[in-house]
Protein backbone atom coordinates (compact mmCIF):
# COMPACT_ATOMS: atom_id res chain seq x y z
CA UNK A 1 0.00 0.00 0.00
CA UNK A 2 2.73 2.12 0.82
CA UNK A 3 3.65 3.75 -2.51
CA UNK A 4 0.28 4.05 -3.82
CA UNK A 5 -0.44 8.14 -4.92
CA UNK A 6 -4.08 9.58 -4.42
CA UNK A 7 -5.18 12.35 -2.77
CA UNK A 8 -7.60 12.60 0.24
CA UNK A 9 -10.72 14.53 -0.19
CA UNK A 10 -12.31 13.52 2.49
CA UNK A 11 -10.19 15.52 4.85
CA UNK A 12 -12.33 18.75 4.36
CA UNK A 13 -15.40 16.63 4.85
CA UNK A 14 -14.11 15.44 8.63
CA UNK A 15 -16.46 17.41 10.44
CA UNK A 16 -19.75 19.93 10.34
CA UNK A 17 -17.68 22.47 10.44
CA UNK A 18 -15.04 21.79 8.48
CA UNK A 19 -17.37 20.94 5.74
CA UNK A 20 -19.29 24.45 6.29
CA UNK A 21 -15.96 25.85 5.92
CA UNK A 22 -15.52 25.10 2.71
CA UNK A 23 -19.09 25.27 1.35
CA UNK A 24 -19.45 27.04 -2.33
CA UNK A 25 -22.82 27.57 -2.45
CA UNK A 26 -25.09 29.06 0.07
CA UNK A 27 -29.52 29.08 0.05
CA UNK A 28 -30.51 32.67 1.15
CA UNK A 29 -34.00 34.05 1.66
CA UNK A 30 -33.81 36.58 -0.60
CA UNK A 31 -32.83 34.63 -3.15
CA UNK A 32 -36.61 33.60 -3.22
CA UNK A 33 -39.66 34.80 -5.11
CA UNK A 34 -43.03 33.74 -3.82
CA UNK A 35 -45.83 32.92 -6.89
CA UNK A 36 -49.37 33.32 -6.26
CA UNK A 37 -52.59 33.40 -7.63
CA UNK A 38 -55.48 35.98 -7.09
CA UNK A 39 -58.94 35.37 -8.02
CA UNK A 40 -62.10 37.44 -8.15
CA UNK A 41 -64.85 37.16 -5.52
CA UNK A 42 -64.84 37.00 -2.08
CA UNK A 43 -63.67 34.25 1.12
CA UNK A 44 -61.58 32.34 -1.36
CA UNK A 45 -58.73 30.34 -0.18
CA UNK A 46 -58.78 27.38 -2.88
CA UNK A 47 -56.44 24.95 -3.15
CA UNK A 48 -54.97 23.49 -6.28
CA UNK A 49 -55.59 20.06 -6.33
CA UNK A 50 -52.51 19.07 -8.36
CA UNK A 51 -50.41 21.54 -6.65
CA UNK A 52 -51.39 20.77 -2.70
CA UNK A 53 -50.39 23.72 -0.54
CA UNK A 54 -50.85 26.14 -3.12
CA UNK A 55 -54.01 28.11 -3.30
CA UNK A 56 -56.53 30.65 -4.74
CA UNK A 57 -56.96 33.70 -3.18
CA UNK A 58 -59.45 36.42 -3.22
CA UNK A 59 -58.50 39.83 -2.33
CA UNK A 60 -60.27 40.13 0.80
CA UNK A 61 -57.73 37.03 2.02
CA UNK A 62 -54.50 38.40 0.39
CA UNK A 63 -53.36 41.07 2.67
CA UNK A 64 -53.69 38.08 5.71
CA UNK A 65 -50.87 35.80 2.91
CA UNK A 66 -48.65 38.78 2.44
CA UNK A 67 -48.28 39.12 6.15
CA UNK A 68 -47.42 36.11 6.20
CA UNK A 69 -44.67 35.94 3.64
CA UNK A 70 -42.92 39.50 4.68
CA UNK A 71 -42.86 37.61 8.30
CA UNK A 72 -41.33 34.98 6.90
CA UNK A 73 -38.72 37.42 5.22
CA UNK A 74 -39.56 36.84 1.67
CA UNK A 75 -38.68 40.23 -0.28
CA UNK A 76 -40.77 39.67 -3.51
CA UNK A 77 -44.11 37.75 -4.63
CA UNK A 78 -44.91 37.31 -8.83
CA UNK A 79 -48.83 37.68 -9.18
CA UNK A 80 -50.98 35.38 -11.43
CA UNK A 81 -54.22 36.43 -12.01
CA UNK A 82 -57.35 34.11 -12.90
CA UNK A 83 -60.00 35.93 -14.34
CA UNK A 84 -63.38 34.97 -14.30
CA UNK A 85 -64.04 36.70 -18.24
CA UNK A 86 -62.23 35.56 -20.68
CA UNK A 87 -62.12 36.63 -24.31
CA UNK A 88 -60.58 36.27 -27.64
CA UNK A 89 -58.24 39.67 -27.09
CA UNK A 90 -57.51 38.52 -22.95
CA UNK A 91 -58.95 41.93 -22.12
CA UNK A 92 -58.89 41.13 -18.48
CA UNK A 93 -54.87 41.04 -18.92
CA UNK A 94 -54.95 45.22 -19.52
CA UNK A 95 -57.83 46.27 -17.66
CA UNK A 96 -57.34 49.22 -15.73
CA UNK A 97 -59.30 47.15 -12.72
CA UNK A 98 -58.14 44.11 -13.43
CA UNK A 99 -57.87 41.30 -11.23
CA UNK A 100 -53.87 41.32 -11.19
CA UNK A 101 -53.96 45.43 -11.46
CA UNK A 102 -56.38 45.31 -8.41
CA UNK A 103 -54.20 42.88 -6.27
CA UNK A 104 -50.73 44.44 -7.41
CA UNK A 105 -52.17 47.97 -5.63
CA UNK A 106 -53.75 46.38 -2.85
CA UNK A 107 -50.12 44.79 -2.00
CA UNK A 108 -48.17 48.17 -2.81
CA UNK A 109 -50.77 49.68 -0.50
CA UNK A 110 -50.53 47.43 2.69
CA UNK A 111 -46.35 45.98 1.99
CA UNK A 112 -44.84 48.54 0.05
CA UNK A 113 -41.50 46.86 0.99
CA UNK A 114 -42.73 43.71 -0.88
CA UNK A 115 -41.19 43.81 -4.02
CA UNK A 116 -44.02 42.58 -6.39
CA UNK A 117 -43.49 40.99 -9.96
CA UNK A 118 -46.53 41.21 -12.50
CA UNK A 119 -45.88 37.78 -14.66
CA UNK A 120 -46.76 39.37 -18.08
CA UNK A 121 -49.17 37.19 -20.54
CA UNK A 122 -52.37 36.46 -22.04
CA UNK A 123 -53.00 32.93 -21.69
CA UNK A 124 -54.66 33.07 -19.05
CA UNK A 125 -56.84 36.25 -20.17
CA UNK A 126 -57.90 34.44 -23.43
CA UNK A 127 -60.70 32.27 -24.25
CA UNK A 128 -58.34 30.09 -26.75
CA UNK A 129 -55.73 29.93 -24.11
CA UNK A 130 -52.74 31.13 -26.26
CA UNK A 131 -50.35 33.69 -25.18
CA UNK A 132 -51.39 35.80 -28.04
CA UNK A 133 -53.88 37.24 -30.95
CA UNK A 134 -55.44 34.13 -32.93
CA UNK A 135 -56.06 34.21 -36.55
CA UNK A 136 -57.45 31.02 -38.56
CA UNK A 137 -55.58 29.10 -36.39
CA UNK A 138 -52.11 30.54 -36.32
CA UNK A 139 -50.52 32.98 -33.16
CA UNK A 140 -49.77 36.21 -35.12
CA UNK A 141 -46.60 37.96 -33.28
CA UNK A 142 -46.76 41.54 -34.34
CA UNK A 143 -50.25 42.36 -33.14
CA UNK A 144 -49.65 40.48 -29.64
CA UNK A 145 -46.67 42.84 -29.12
CA UNK A 146 -49.40 45.79 -28.88
CA UNK A 147 -51.68 43.91 -26.13
CA UNK A 148 -48.50 43.03 -24.39
CA UNK A 149 -46.96 46.73 -23.59
CA UNK A 150 -50.77 48.00 -23.06
CA UNK A 151 -50.19 45.03 -19.68
CA UNK A 152 -47.31 45.85 -18.63
CA UNK A 153 -48.26 49.44 -18.55
CA UNK A 154 -51.39 48.61 -16.61
CA UNK A 155 -49.54 46.82 -14.57
CA UNK A 156 -47.11 49.45 -13.98
CA UNK A 157 -49.64 51.98 -13.16
CA UNK A 158 -50.99 49.59 -10.86
CA UNK A 159 -47.78 50.02 -9.09
CA UNK A 160 -45.90 46.71 -10.70
CA UNK A 161 -41.92 46.99 -9.72
CA UNK A 162 -41.07 44.55 -12.23
CA UNK A 163 -42.56 43.18 -15.23
CA UNK A 164 -42.11 39.84 -16.07
CA UNK A 165 -42.93 38.87 -20.26
CA UNK A 166 -43.36 35.24 -20.08
CA UNK A 167 -45.72 34.86 -23.40
CA UNK A 168 -42.86 34.47 -25.83
CA UNK A 169 -43.55 35.92 -29.26
CA UNK A 170 -40.39 37.73 -30.26
CA UNK A 171 -39.55 41.13 -29.69
CA UNK A 172 -42.06 41.32 -26.65
CA UNK A 173 -39.21 43.05 -24.66
CA UNK A 174 -38.55 45.99 -27.11
CA UNK A 175 -42.10 46.38 -27.29
CA UNK A 176 -42.53 46.79 -23.43
CA UNK A 177 -39.69 48.35 -22.55
CA UNK A 178 -41.02 50.96 -25.08
CA UNK A 179 -44.39 50.87 -23.61
CA UNK A 180 -43.27 51.50 -20.30
CA UNK A 181 -40.55 54.30 -21.73
CA UNK A 182 -43.18 56.34 -23.15
CA UNK A 183 -45.63 56.60 -20.33
CA UNK A 184 -43.13 57.05 -17.61
CA UNK A 185 -41.63 54.31 -15.99
CA UNK A 186 -38.43 54.20 -17.38
CA UNK A 187 -37.51 52.66 -13.79
CA UNK A 188 -39.28 49.93 -13.91
CA UNK A 189 -37.36 47.11 -14.81
CA UNK A 190 -37.84 43.49 -17.16
CA UNK A 191 -37.50 40.60 -15.92
CA UNK A 192 -37.87 38.18 -19.25
CA UNK A 193 -38.84 34.73 -19.32
CA UNK A 194 -36.12 34.64 -22.03
CA UNK A 195 -35.60 30.47 -22.10
CA UNK A 196 -38.93 29.24 -21.50
CA UNK A 197 -39.22 25.64 -23.11
CA UNK A 198 -42.10 24.00 -24.16
CA UNK A 199 -42.76 22.24 -21.37
CA UNK A 200 -45.48 19.21 -20.24
CA UNK A 201 -44.10 20.48 -16.86
CA UNK A 202 -46.59 23.55 -16.87
CA UNK A 203 -49.29 21.03 -16.42
CA UNK A 204 -50.30 21.40 -13.00
CA UNK A 205 -49.88 25.41 -13.64
CA UNK A 206 -52.33 25.53 -15.85
CA UNK A 207 -54.71 23.74 -14.03
CA UNK A 208 -54.09 26.45 -11.30
CA UNK A 209 -54.43 29.23 -13.96
CA UNK A 210 -57.03 27.79 -15.63
CA UNK A 211 -54.57 28.48 -19.22
CA UNK A 212 -54.37 25.42 -21.24
CA UNK A 213 -54.53 26.01 -25.06
CA UNK A 214 -57.83 25.31 -26.03
CA UNK A 215 -56.24 23.76 -29.37
CA UNK A 216 -52.82 22.92 -30.49
CA UNK A 217 -49.74 23.85 -28.39
CA UNK A 218 -47.41 26.65 -27.99
CA UNK A 219 -45.05 24.63 -29.76
CA UNK A 220 -44.65 27.98 -32.39
CA UNK A 221 -43.46 30.31 -29.62
CA UNK A 222 -41.94 27.97 -26.61
CA UNK A 223 -39.04 26.38 -27.16
CA UNK A 224 -37.63 23.07 -27.92
CA UNK A 225 -36.66 20.92 -24.95
CA UNK A 226 -33.93 19.44 -27.36
CA UNK A 227 -32.04 23.03 -28.18
CA UNK A 228 -28.77 24.51 -26.46
CA UNK A 229 -27.76 27.08 -28.35
CA UNK A 230 -31.42 28.52 -29.35
CA UNK A 231 -31.37 29.24 -25.60
CA UNK A 232 -28.17 31.82 -26.44
CA UNK A 233 -29.99 33.58 -28.92
CA UNK A 234 -33.02 33.77 -26.90
CA UNK A 235 -31.37 35.24 -24.71
CA UNK A 236 -28.91 37.32 -26.70
CA UNK A 237 -32.17 39.19 -28.34
CA UNK A 238 -33.91 39.77 -25.26
CA UNK A 239 -30.21 41.70 -23.61
CA UNK A 240 -29.91 43.98 -26.69
CA UNK A 241 -33.86 44.85 -26.53
CA UNK A 242 -32.83 45.88 -22.85
CA UNK A 243 -33.93 42.80 -20.28
CA UNK A 244 -33.53 43.31 -16.67
CA UNK A 245 -32.80 39.93 -15.80
CA UNK A 246 -33.29 36.90 -17.38
CA UNK A 247 -35.14 33.68 -16.77
CA UNK A 248 -34.49 30.20 -17.68
CA UNK A 249 -37.55 27.80 -16.99
CA UNK A 250 -38.45 24.88 -16.14
CA UNK A 251 -35.24 24.66 -13.95
CA UNK A 252 -34.83 21.05 -12.82
CA UNK A 253 -33.74 19.29 -16.32
CA UNK A 254 -32.06 22.64 -17.89
CA UNK A 255 -29.52 23.34 -15.45
CA UNK A 256 -27.16 23.16 -17.94
CA UNK A 257 -28.99 26.18 -19.62
CA UNK A 258 -28.94 28.00 -16.82
CA UNK A 259 -25.00 27.79 -16.50
CA UNK A 260 -24.71 28.76 -20.17
CA UNK A 261 -27.09 31.59 -19.70
CA UNK A 262 -25.11 32.62 -16.42
CA UNK A 263 -21.76 32.13 -18.42
CA UNK A 264 -22.82 34.43 -21.08
CA UNK A 265 -25.19 37.12 -20.20
CA UNK A 266 -23.95 39.50 -16.94
CA UNK A 267 -27.57 40.37 -15.84
CA UNK A 268 -29.25 38.53 -12.83
CA UNK A 269 -30.31 34.61 -13.49
CA UNK A 270 -33.73 33.54 -12.61
CA UNK A 271 -34.51 29.72 -12.43
CA UNK A 272 -38.27 29.30 -12.42
CA UNK A 273 -38.69 26.10 -10.21
CA UNK A 274 -42.14 25.21 -12.32
CA UNK A 275 -45.29 23.57 -11.24
CA UNK A 276 -44.60 19.87 -12.39
CA UNK A 277 -41.66 20.08 -10.71
CA UNK A 278 -43.22 21.12 -7.33
CA UNK A 279 -46.09 18.33 -7.69
CA UNK A 280 -43.30 15.23 -8.64
CA UNK A 281 -41.71 15.89 -5.29
CA UNK A 282 -45.38 16.79 -3.66
CA UNK A 283 -46.81 14.12 -4.02
CA UNK A 284 -43.48 11.60 -3.59
CA UNK A 285 -43.59 13.40 -0.10
CA UNK A 286 -47.15 12.87 0.61
CA UNK A 287 -46.49 8.78 -0.10
CA UNK A 288 -43.68 8.87 2.38
CA UNK A 289 -41.46 7.51 -0.22
CA UNK A 290 -38.81 11.14 -0.31
CA UNK A 291 -37.47 13.17 2.62
CA UNK A 292 -39.41 16.44 1.02
CA UNK A 293 -37.46 18.70 2.88
CA UNK A 294 -34.30 17.45 2.21
CA UNK A 295 -34.70 16.85 -1.61
CA UNK A 296 -36.38 20.23 -1.79
CA UNK A 297 -33.31 21.87 -0.32
CA UNK A 298 -30.72 20.08 -2.50
CA UNK A 299 -32.50 20.86 -5.76
CA UNK A 300 -32.46 24.50 -5.02
CA UNK A 301 -28.74 24.18 -4.16
CA UNK A 302 -28.10 22.26 -7.42
CA UNK A 303 -29.66 25.36 -9.50
CA UNK A 304 -27.84 27.92 -7.34
CA UNK A 305 -24.31 26.39 -8.07
CA UNK A 306 -25.70 25.93 -11.61
CA UNK A 307 -25.38 29.83 -11.68
CA UNK A 308 -28.98 31.40 -10.57
CA UNK A 309 -28.93 34.55 -8.62
CA UNK A 310 -33.03 34.08 -7.84
CA UNK A 311 -35.33 31.44 -7.85
CA UNK A 312 -39.34 31.54 -8.40
CA UNK A 313 -40.39 29.21 -6.24
CA UNK A 314 -43.71 27.44 -4.67
CA UNK A 315 -41.80 25.94 -1.86
CA UNK A 316 -40.19 29.84 -1.06
CA UNK A 317 -42.47 30.04 2.18
CA UNK A 318 -40.97 26.79 3.22
CA UNK A 319 -37.60 27.15 2.69
CA UNK A 320 -37.92 30.42 4.36
CA UNK A 321 -39.09 28.30 7.72
CA UNK A 322 -36.35 26.09 7.02
CA UNK A 323 -33.64 28.31 6.90
CA UNK A 324 -34.90 29.46 10.14
CA UNK A 325 -35.06 26.60 11.93
CA UNK A 326 -31.13 25.87 10.73
C1 LIG B 1 -47.90 31.79 -18.71
C2 LIG B 1 -47.09 31.03 -17.76
C3 LIG B 1 -46.93 29.63 -17.60
C4 LIG B 1 -46.15 29.44 -16.47
C5 LIG B 1 -45.82 30.70 -15.99
N1 LIG B 1 -46.38 31.66 -16.82
C6 LIG B 1 -47.56 28.48 -18.28
C7 LIG B 1 -47.45 28.22 -19.69
O1 LIG B 1 -46.61 28.74 -20.44
O2 LIG B 1 -48.30 27.44 -20.11
C8 LIG B 1 -45.79 28.12 -15.88
C9 LIG B 1 -45.41 28.14 -14.46
C10 LIG B 1 -45.40 26.83 -13.80
O3 LIG B 1 -45.57 25.77 -14.42
O4 LIG B 1 -45.21 26.84 -12.58
N2 LIG B 1 -47.47 31.86 -19.98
Amino acid sequence: MKDLQFNRHRRLRNSDNMRSLVRETYLHKEDFIYPIFVVEGENIRNEVPSMPGVFHLSLDLLNAEMAEVTELGIKSVIVFGVPKEKDEVGTQAYHEHGIVQQAITQIKVHFPELVVIADTCLCQYTSHGHCGIVEEGKILNDPTLDLLARTAVSQARAGADIIAPSNMMDGFVAAIRAGLDENGFEDVPIMSYAVKYSSAFYGPFRDAAHSSPQFGDRKTYQMDPANRQEALREAESDMLEGADFLIVKPALAYLDIIRDVKNNFNVPVVAYNVSGEYSMIKAAAMNGWINEREVVMEKLIGMKRAGVDLIITYYAKDVARWLDEK
